[in-house]
């Protein structure tokens, strides 16, 4: 009598319904004969129920604890929520019930996704450290600290120490951009540094860098080693992303590599990317993303990343 088939081994995608990049790893998972379970945690618990107790997690009526893998696109949780929404969405009449609702749902949205990973998925990448990314300047610190080169950073509510460090980096002008990500990097002028203008710091603290001149490198790394790269051409503009379409495969040399490498292994991640600027004084590490878009780059790099994504994610059985 002939086997039964091995059933095909499930992975898992944790990304919002309409994610078009969740689409492009998913594709590749299915091209390599995983089954694809998308998950989202939007709707627990209102519309759908998250379960875990010592022998499974379960997500509705689907059990998650024999996922070969899980692939981590966006958490959508974490408390504090990093979402207005997740607060205005709980049930309950006041916003202190809804805030303590955000809370308890992000704790066992939490302890199921480090349950998984007990459970022995390969979470890619482990929720913790997913949610550092908010922390854009603690990770230019640890990276320093690592002895890696990242801009000059300041983080700061205090209009004096902006002027400062305007004036120390005026030879090569400041960025300023969010310490928590997810905005645009703008160019801090003089006109920036007037009192009302300051002012606003007191509302929110911002990240303001020395500004790197350069080609921009996005570098792919999986598994402890580079996959694929593009260089964006940032000529004309501030923030690279608004110069996608130059996008275009590239070797890594040595220096890179190695740069990237490490950086990725120092945050413990198992595939991130990593923004470079190739400055006339050598690379330097803009920031190390552990869930990373891919659709914008070109097929090869594209190709490349999932091949190996899809290898890490399904235990080195593809
Ligand atoms: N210190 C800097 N020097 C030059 N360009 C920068 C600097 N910081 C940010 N940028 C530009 O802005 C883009 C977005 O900044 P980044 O730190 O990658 O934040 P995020 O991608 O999370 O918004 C970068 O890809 C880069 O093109
Ligand atoms: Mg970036």
């Amino acid at each position: 009598m002939p086997s039964s088939p091995e059933p095909s081994p499930r992975v898992g995608v944790l990304a919002p319904p309409n994610d078009p990049d969740a689409d492009v790893y998913a594709a590749a998972l299915e091209r390599a004969g995983a089954e694809v379970v998308r998950l989202w945690f939007r709707a627990v618990p209102e519309r759908l129920a998250l379960t875990v107790d010592l022998d499974d997690v379960r997500l509705g009526d689907r059990s998650l604890g024999g996922l070969r893998g899980l692939l981590v696109r966006k958490l959508y949780f974490s408390f504090p929520p990093a979402h207005l929404a997740d607060v205005e969405e709980r049930n309950g009449r006041t916003l202190r019930a809804r805030f303590v609702a955000a809370r308890e749902r992000a704790s066992l949205v939490r302890t199921a996704l480090l349950e998984l990973e007990r459970r022995g998925t390969t979470v890619v990448n482990p929720p913790d450290r997913v949610l550092r990314h908010t922390e854009k300047l603690d990770q230019a610190m640890q990276l320093h600290r690592a002895g890696l080169p990242v801009p000059p950073s300041l983080g700061t509510s205090d209009p004096g120490a902006v002027r400062a460090f305007f004036a120390a980096h005026q030879d090569a002008g400041v960025i300023y951009k969010p310490l928590s990500g997810g905005g645009q990097a703008a160019l801090l002028t003089p006109a920036d540094l007037d009192e009302v203008r300051l002012a606003q710091l007191q509302n929110a603290p911002v990240l303001f860098q020395r500004r790197i001149p350069g080609p921009e490198w996005r570098v792919y790394v999986v598994n402890g080693h580079v996959v694929a790269a593009a260089e964006l051409d940032t000529t004309d503009v501030i923030d690279a992303r608004d110069n996608l379409a130059s996008a275009t495969p590239v070797a890594v040399d040595e220096t890179t590599g190695q740069l990237c490498t490490k950086a990725v292994a120092h945050l413990g991640l198992l595939y991130a990317a990593c923004d470079v600027r190739q400055s006339p004084d050598g690379p330097v590490l803009l920031e190390v993303n552990p869930a990373p878009a891919i659709r914008f780059y070109p097929a090869p790099v594209q190709d490349a990343v999932t091949a190996a994504l899809t290898r890490l994610l399904l235990g080195g059985a593809a």
